[in-house]
């Protein structure tokens, strides 16, 4: 059984995905035992709370610096013995100490086709709105492990949306969340608890 905890900010779509799918039985032996969130406002706290998980508020601001910070975050992991950790939607970047401890072993969904529309200031409906910007046809959701850049780890699974022609940003961002983040997300972490994902000279790579 893989013990996760997740990582969120806001309204917890991608969270929800996850607990639907362990919930429906697509994704199979993994257990949610924590979910994070930096702000106490955020709905996916309430989405949490409504599945019987566990739920933490751990706010940078409430620490003496990052360090600090980080050895917070360490401690409700290592309580919720989570394995694999999954951030949905985070968006404080997570101190090296942290990051260094869990490497190969903290995932993040980003709502590009990384390397395009990614690194800092690109999260959120921001990344459509640059997405529509520069009118590329394509675009779609990445699943990738984190490292000490910014959506610079090893990318493990990819889907692609294609650009319809009256696409908002908020309509687009709709349908990457729909059609690729809540798809890939749960794909990934249902891998993950199966031994399939593998990680040889910093690329990743699933085991169909
Ligand atoms: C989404 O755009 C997602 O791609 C990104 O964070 C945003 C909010 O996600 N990772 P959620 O609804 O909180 O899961």
């Amino acid at each position: 059984m893989l013990n996760i905890a997740v990582l969120v900010s806001g309204g917890g779509t991608n969270l929800q995905a996850v607990i639907d799918a362990i919930d429906k039985g697509t994704v199979t032996d993994a257990k949610i035992t924590l979910v994070i969130s930096n702000r106490t406002d955020a709905y996916a706290l309430t989405r949490a709370a409504k599945a019987g998980i566990e739920t933490a508020c751990i706010r940078p601001k409430d620490y003496f610096d990052r360090e600090e910070y980080g050895r917070a975050m360490t401690e409700a992991i290592e309580d919720a013995k989570a394995e694999l950790i999954v951030l949905a939607g985070f968006l404080v970047v997570l101190p090296g100490n942290f990051v260094s401890k869990y490497k190969g072993r903290i995932i993040n969904i980003h709502p590009s086709l990384i390397p395009s529309f990614c690194g800092d200031g690109f999260y959120g409906l921001k990344v459509h709105e640059k997405v529509l910007e520069r009118g590329v046809k394509v675009t779609g959701a990445t699943v990738h492990f984190v490292d000490e850049g910014t959506d610079t780890g090893p990318i493990i699974m990819q889907k692609a949306v294609y650009i319809k022609n009256d696409d908002t940003p908020d309509i687009l961002q709709k349908r990457v969340m729909e059609e690729a983040e809540w798809v890939i997300l749960p794909k990934v972490i249902d891998a993950i608890a199966h031994g399939r994902v593998v990680l040889k000279d910093n690329k990743a790579s699933v085991i169909e």
